[in-house]
């Protein structure tokens, strides 16, 4: 499956694009939409997923706290889903994460069966720590968010479900 793809780090010309993935699903309400300024602040956050120099998927891992980061603006286009491209995506985000030893990766999303294949659970978003909820006050779609916290801890998984 992987060798049909190569997952690597964003570049700054991956921006436009990556912003048009992400626009194209948030305005089917499926994920929020990111503003270029904030693509471009976070762009080292970002890995992406390349076809004949077209961009067709993209996810980030943002650092909260020493203890805490999030997956975010992970899309796969249309015509590349179901190939193993969006486990493979947050795969690497877990890596990194773990690399950097951090304990605790979420994701707030409306597919929760998505991440609980990678040995997310559900979890209560009024758990997760006070800075996640400094984001929300941004997000077009506060106060009625319609999206499930997923959580992992890391140190207490030996090895990333498959
Ligand atoms: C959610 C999303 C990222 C998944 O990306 P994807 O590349 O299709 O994900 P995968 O292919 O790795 O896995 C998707 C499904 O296909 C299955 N699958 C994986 N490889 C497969 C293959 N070779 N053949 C058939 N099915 C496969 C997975 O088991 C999974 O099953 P599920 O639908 O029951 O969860 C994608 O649908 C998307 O971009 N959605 C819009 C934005 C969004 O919702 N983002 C997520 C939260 S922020």
């Amino acid at each position: 499956m992987s060798e049909h793809f190569r997952i690597e780090k964003a570049t700054i010309g991956d921006v436009p694009q990556i912003q048009d993935l992400v626009s194209n699903f948030a305005g089917l309400g499926e994920m929020l939409p990111r503003p270029l300024a904030e693509i471009y602040e976070h762009l080292r956050d970002f890995v992406i997923v390349r076809d004949r120099g077209r961009l067709v998927a993209c996810a980030a891992l943002h650092i909260m706290w020493d203890d805490l980061a999030e997956i975010r603006s992970l899309a796969v286009e249309e015509d590349w889903q179901e190939q193993g491209v969006g486990i493979l995506l947050a795969r690497v985000c877990l890596e990194e994460a773990r690399s950097l030893g951090i304990a605790t990766v979420f994701a707030l999303t409306q597919r929760p069966s998505f991440f609980e294949k990678l040995g997310f659970h559900q979890a209560d978003m009024m758990a997760l720590p006070r800075k996640v909820w400094g984001e929300c006050f941004r997000c077009p779609k506060f106060p009625g968010c319609d999206e499930i916290a997923v959580i992992i801890e890391l140190r207490a998984t030996s090895s990333l479900k498959r």
